[in-house]
C-alpha cells in the first residue's frame, strides 16, 4: 500500500510517498530557512506563501522520485496539528484535494504522534527483509518504550505499548529545548535556526566554563522548563564579563542535554523499560545523541534514534505513521479541520 504524506506545518514544505508503513520511497523536504533566517524567527505569512509557491512542485517530485504515479497511490496523509495555522492550511487541504481527485482515502495525521514513532518505524524497517512485504514489520520486540519528542515546538516524554497507543508523562512548562537553543543562538548573536550552531561551536568550547542551572533535574516529576537557563546565558551577556563564545555554547547545550537524558533515562528505568527513543529536530544534537548513547549501552538499553533528514520536520512521517491509521481505524473525514494548538493527546496505553 503506497501513502503520499504531506507536511507544512512550519516552514518545511514536504511530500513523501511510504510503502507499506515503513518502506520511504522519497521524501521531499523543501526548506524555508533562507527566507527567514533574516527575521530570526519563522514570520507566519511568509512561511505560507511559500508552502503555496512550493507545494505542487514538491508533491510531483515526491511521486517522481518514488518512481510512482498518482494513480498508484492508495491513500493521501496530511498533518492536521499542530503547528501555523496559515501553514497548516495549505498540506491539510492539497492532501484533501489531492485524496478526493483520485477517489482515494485522506488520513489526518498528528505531528508530534509522528515524530514519536518514526524512529520505530526506520528500526522495524531494518529489521524486515525487503522481499517480507507487504507484512507489518517487526515492531512488536521494541515495546513498551519511553521516547523523548524534543523540537523548536515540544518537548514531550512519552510512554507508548504499540503504536498509537501512548501517554504523555511530562512536558515542558515553558519553552521548548529547541525554542531555548534558537533564544540562546540571537543572545550570542549566531544564526537562525541556533540549534546546529550551537551544536558546531560548542564542539571547541568547554561544557564546565560556566555552571549553568539544570532546570528540574532533580524534580520528581517528568516536566521540563527552559526559560530559566535562558535567563542565565541572558544575565550571564549582561555582566559583561569576557566570556568565549564556544564556552557559552558549550556550557549551555551542556546543561540542555543534560536534563533531557537524565529525564529520559529516568523514566525509562522508573517504567521498566528496555528501549528509549528520540526524535524532533534537537535529537540530531551531537552531544545529546553521545550522552544519551553512552548511557544507553551502559544499562544495556535498546536506542532508537532516526538519522538526520527525518528528525526535523519531513512528510516521510507523516505517511508512514498514516498507513497504521488506517489498518487501525476509519479514514478521517474531508471536513477535518487544522488544530494549531492540538497536543499529543493520549491514546490509552
Ligand atoms: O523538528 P523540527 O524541525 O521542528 C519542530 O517541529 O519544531 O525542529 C527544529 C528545532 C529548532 O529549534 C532547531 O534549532 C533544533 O531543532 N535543532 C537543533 C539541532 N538541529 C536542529 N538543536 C540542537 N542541536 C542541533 N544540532
Ligand atoms: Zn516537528
Amino acid at each position: 500500500m503506497k501513502i503520499l504524506g504531506v507536511e507544512t506545518s512550519c516552514d518545511e514544505t514536504s511530500a513523501a510517498v511510504v510503502e507499506d508503513g515503513w518502506r520511504i520511497l522519497s521524501n521531499v523536504v523543501g526548506s524555508q530557512i533562507d527566507l527567514h533566517r533574516a527575521y530570526g524567527g519563522v514570520v507566519p505569512e511568509l512561511a505560507s506563501r511559500k508552502h503555496l509557491e512550493l507545494i505542487d512542485t514538491i508533491v510531483s517530485q515526491a511521486i517522481a522520485r518514488a518512481s510512482t504515479r498518482f494513480e498508484e497511490i492508495d491513500a493521501v496523509a496530511g498533518t492536521y496539528g499542530p503547528g501555523l495555522a496559515t501553514s497548516l492550511l495549505i498540506g491539510l487541504n492539497a492532501a484533501k484535494g489531492i485524496a478526493f481527485s483520485l477517489a482515494k482515502p485522506f488520513v489526518g495525521i498528528n505531528h508530534i504522534e509522528a515524530h514519536l514513532y518514526l524512529p520505530l518505524l526506520i528500526e522495524s524497517a531494518e529489521r524486515t527483509p525487503r522481499s517480507h512485504a507487504p507484512t507489518l514489520p517487526r515492531s512488536d520486540a521494541l515495546f513498551p518504550m519511553v521516547s523523548l519528542i524534543v523540537s523548536g515546538g515540544h518537548t514531550i516524554l512519552a510512554y507508548a505499548t504499540a503504536i498509537g497507543r501512548h501517554e504523555i508523562l511530562g512536558q515542558t512548562v515553558d519553552d521548548a529545548a529547541g525554542e531555548a537553543f534558537d533564544k540562546v543562538a540571537k543572545l550570542l548573536g549566531l544564526g537562525y535556526p541556533g540549534g546546529p550552531e550551537i551544536d558546531r561551536l560548542a564542539k571547541r568550547g568547554n561544557p564546565a566554563a560556566i555552571a549553568f542551572p539544570r532546570s528540574m533535574l532533580d524534580d520528581p516529576s517528568y516536566n521540563f522548563s527552559f526559560s530559566g537557563l535562558k535567563t542565565a546565558v541572558l544575565y550571564l551577556l549582561r555582566k559583561n564579563q569576557p566570556h568565549r563564545t564556544e564556552d557559552v555554547c558549550a556550557s549551555f547545550q551542556e546543561a540542555v542535554v543534560d536534563v533531557l537524558v537524565g529525564k529520559l533515562i529516568r523514566a525509562v528505568v522508573e517504567k521498566g523499560v528496555r528501549t528509549a527513543s528520540a526524535s524532533g529536530g534537537v535529537s540530531i544534537n551531537s552531544r545529546f545523541r553521545e550522552k544519551l548513547t553512552a548511557e544507553c549501552q551502559r544499562r544495556g538499553l535498546k536506542l532508537l534514534l532516526a538519522p538526520a533528514e527525518f528528525c526535523t520536520d519531513n512528510a516521510a512521517m507523516i505517511a508512514a505513521l498514516a498507513f497504521y491509521k488506517l489498518q487501525a481505524g476509519p479514514r478521517s473525514e474531508f471536513a477535518l479541520e487544522v488544530a494549531p494548538s492540538i497536543g499529543l493527546g493520549v491514546a490509552t496505553v
